[in-house]
């Protein structure tokens, strides 16, 4: 079958519902969560610290969003969310700062998290099991919170795969790179296939090239996300001097900042630039509306791209409602909530890898 037909059938494929229910811990506004919702499972619960995810969660899940930190959790609090005779699955992306190349290793208390976490999965034994991270979790600490972790899925008699995602590959317009695993009491998991490749990555102008133009520190009026960053005038010579896929090397020497002047800022060369039309964005990460913070410059408009643009950039669809009806833009809470997110898109691909293990296995 090809053509318009195929494609027909590709899509009630795409939005049949799926037998399992999901409960996500660390839900925030639901990137991974939405993944599911959109392959058709029924998101049980989300759970999360920040009250700001309350809105988004509940309003684009069909779900309960649950206030509660997961070190106090018990999995009796969540267990009667599941789905009665459907497959259960526990979901989870915990805070990813205290692994990052940032953290250096030092001990974080946030660590604490993926043991509750595994501790969780020990109480309720979901059927499926699955985890995001930073790709360098396996060798954080020579292994050891990522091998505990594994080490304890595997004492409750669980088949364990992981891989470390690049995000185009599952048609992410971002250059994000992301630790999957997914976990199986009934047998081996199958981890998410790759949709794309470099020919056909999904681009930035693909992604927001239709959306309208906008000033430094501007918003939209039929647009409350799409608003972005003021530029001082220093930063805004400097963005006029960005190429787009360049860096601050691309700069006269008299725009440069006291790090980039220095030796050490050869280390900075990702930081202040503009994105480029034809490539995946960088990184998303909860700075994302703020020009210093990364590449992050509009590809030819002289701005920080906007909130919008970065949630479309990390995959939530254009009518996902973060804000309440009438309620005023936050950009740091709007950032850290988008840019902490799995992109939907990879949630959705982890979402169809677990579906075909569910029918594979007849769960
Ligand atoms: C990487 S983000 C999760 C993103 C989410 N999975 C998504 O796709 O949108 C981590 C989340 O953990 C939450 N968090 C941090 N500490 C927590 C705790 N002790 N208990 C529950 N949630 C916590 C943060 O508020 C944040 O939303």
């Amino acid at each position: 079958m090809t053509g318009a037909l195929a494609d027909a059938v590709e899509q009630v494929k795409e939005v049949r519902p799926r037998r399992g229910s999901v409960v996500d811990l660390f839900c925030g506004a639901g990137g991974l969560s939405h993944g599911f919702f959109q392959e058709g499972y029924r998101v049980a619960a989300g759970i999360d610290v920040d009250e700001a995810c309350r809105y988004p969660f509940e309003a684009n899940n069909e779900a309960p969003f649950v206030r509660r930190c997961v070190e106090q959790l018990t999995a009796a609090e969540f267990e009667e969310e599941f789905t009665l005779g459907e497959p259960t699955i526990l979901v989870g992306c915990a805070p990813c700062q205290p692994f990052s190349k940032y953290s250096q290793g030092r001990e974080d208390s946030r660590w604490q998290l993926l043991k509750d976490f595994a501790r969780l999965i020990r109480e309720c034994r979901p059927d499926i099991v699955s985890m995001e991270n930073v790709p360098r979790l396996p060798q954080f600490k020579a292994g050891t919170v990522f091998d505990e972790f594994v080490g304890s899925l595997r004492a409750c008699g669980y088949s364990v795969a992981w891989s470390v995602a690049f995000c185009p590959d599952y048609g992410v317009p971002q250059s994000r790179s992301r630790l999957v695993l997914i976990a199986s009491r009934h047998g081996q998991p199958t981890l998410p296939a790759k949709t794309h490749d470099k020919a056909d990555y999904v681009t930035v102008r693909e992604t927001i090239g239709e959306l309208p133009p906008l000033g430094a520190g501007k918003s939209d009026a039929k647009d409350a996300l799409h608003q972005c960053s003021q530029l001082s005038a220093l930063n805004l010579k400097r963005i006029r001097a960005s190429k787009p896929g360049g860096t601050w090397r691309d700069w006269p020497k008299e725009l440069l900042t006291t790090c980039h002047k220095r030796e050490t800022g050869q280390g900075y060369a990702s930081v202040y630039g503009r994105m480029a039309w034809d490539e995946p964005a960088p990184t998303m990460t909860t700075q994302f509306f703020g020009f210093g913070n990364g590449r992050f410059g509009h590809p030819e408009q002289d701005r920080a791209i906007s909130i919008r643009e970065g949630a479309m950039l990390q995959t939530f669809p254009p009518e996902y409602k973060f804000l309440p009806p009438g309620a005023a833009a936050q950009m740091k809470s709007l950032g850290r909530m988008i840019g902490n997110a799995v992109p939907v898109t990879l949630g959705r691909a982890i979402a169809r890898a677990i579906g075909n293990h569910i029918e594979a296995h007849d769960l």
